[in-house]
């Protein structure tokens, strides 16, 4: 894929496409923040609205985002400024602002993968007991340095251009992540814990999900547009790149297929280690995917090896999603401003490491920029682009939609309508919580980390 100005090019092949895009979805929001969620919000109760979130919400809403692109043939904030025009170019500024946000705790727990490469490589989490090692460097000196270095990287290969480096890097990536997952999936299935980590993990509690909606719901939505990458134009800025005899819907449906495997597949690994080791799922919090792999990798005949391979993949997958958050904002800058590429990047990637340094103060930090961005911004994000795509422009996407596709025999209705009342009402509804959650978040946990000061 090439950068716009100059006669646009279009994918090489189907699959370049498909590939960035899993790049983008496939990330910390699979590996890292859907154990936890899972964790906090009571286990398969969560999965299952989670899954009900991602085909029901997710898929639809993707194809939203596929057909403003592939019709303007623009990144996130020119797409939705030439499909919607007027008023609506401020949602592209939204779409900025999120992307910011985003990156800059992002950038803080890939930080935390990059140290568990070497980690494993030295073997130190091992010598220190993995709870206490996730202690010392998820936080002060050792994160905000390590943060350094993942925004460094991030800045590197955007201002050099060696996307395609990604690109190949990403060909990689998705076969081994399922093969290094699948085998530690095999192994935590041997755990003694395993029988009540499935039935945990897999087997939803309706009591607890009715008791609970108001706080699941929020969270599974959050989830859902964080791991699709749903919500801030990225999956815009993708499919600007595709051909009009591409069918959409196939493509994105390839996206979830292989983004929800993978989250389902890390749930496997992280639940049995956790129950077989007595620890109560919700309390390492973020740290849980941390905690739990190295426990485990210390049980294992080449665990430091395992851990270095395990990790590595992980940062590529990190640094894949990291780079679709940030080139938001930076072919933003060169549009809008006209400034170069390489200048645009070094300057939005350093503010967005100064936006991203007080993460490093305390765990809650994360809570609460992780929370502000995925409950509210995203969801939010979602919303606007919903209402101007189905309900104002809606003849224009259900063109485009139809491209590409033989026949369709009324199936593009069908998805209008879905969009139109479901999904919104939904998303309405899933803010309006998350908001709720959000206060309480503030009134609660983050008032008392201020108290502690
Ligand atoms: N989907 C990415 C992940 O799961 C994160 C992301 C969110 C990327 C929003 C782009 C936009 O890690």
């Amino acid at each position: 894929m090439s950068n716009s100005s100059a006669g646009r090019e279009t994918w090489a092949t189907r699959i370049g496409f498909i590939l960035a895009a899993v790049g983008s979805a496939v990330g910390l929001g699979n590996i890292w923040r859907f154990p936890f969620q899972v964790g906090q919000n009571g286990g398969a109760a969560f999965v299952i609205m989670y899954l009900a979130f991602v085909v029901l919400i997710g898929f639809p809403a993707m194809m939203v985002e596929f057909v403003v692109g592939r019709k303007t043939g623009l990144n996130a904030v020119g797409g939705i400024r030439e499909f919607a025009g007027g008023r609506w170019k401020y949602l592209g500024g939204l779409f900025v602002f999120i992307g910011f946000v985003i990156l800059s705790y992002y950038s803080v727990v890939g930080g935390w993968v990059l140290r568990y490469v070497l980690g494993s490589a030295t073997g130190r989490y091992m010598a220190q007991g993995p709870g206490e090692y996730f202690g010392q460097i998820s936080v002060g000196m050792d994160a905000l340095l390590a943060h350094a270095v993942f925004m460094l990287l991030v800045i590197g290969i955007v201002a050099l251009g060696v996307k395609r480096g990604i690109e190949i890097a990403v060909k990689i990536m998705v076969p081994a992540i399922i093969a290094i997952f699948a085998v530690l999936a095999v192994y935590a299935f041997t755990l003694s814990g395993a029988g009540e980590a499935y039935s945990y993990y897999l087997s939803p509690d309706l009591g607890y999900l009715l008791d609970n909606w108001q706080s699941i719901v929020p969270a599974a939505a959050g989830q859902g547009f964080f791991t699709l990458s749903l919500g801030m134009g990225v999956m815009i800025t993708y499919a600007s790149y595709l051909s009009e005899d591409e069918n959409l819907a196939i493509d994105g449906g390839t996206v979830v297929v292989f983004n929800t495997g993978i989250s389902i597949l890390t749930g496997l690994i992280v639940f049995p280690i956790l129950f077989t080791a007595g620890v109560d799922p919700a309390a390492p919090g973020p740290g849980a995917i941390f905690v739990s792999v190295a426990e485990a990798l210390g049980d294992l005949q080449f665990g430091r090896l395992i851990g270095v391979l395990f990790f590595t993949t992980v940062a590529i997958a990190a640094l894949s999603s990291a780079i679709s958050l940030i080139e938001v904002v930076v072919s933003y800058a060169i549009d809008e401003f006209g400034i170069a590429r390489e200048r645009a990047t070094v300057f939005i990637g350093t503010a967005i490491f100064l936006l991203g340094a007080p993460v490093t103060i305390d765990i809650v930090m994360v809570d609460l920029y992780d929370i502000f961005a995925a409950q509210i911004l995203l969801v939010l994000g979602g919303i606007l682009l919903v209402t101007a795509v189905a309900w104002i422009y809606a003849d224009k996407a259900i063109d485009e939609l139809g491209k590409g596709v033989k026949s369709f025999s009324g199936l593009d209705k069908v998805w209008l309508w879905i969009v139109r009342i479901p999904v919104l009402v939904v998303l309405l509804v899933s803010l309006y919580l998350g908001i709720d959650g959000f206060i309480e978040f503030l009134q609660g946990d983050f008032a008392e980390f201020l108290n502690s000061l």
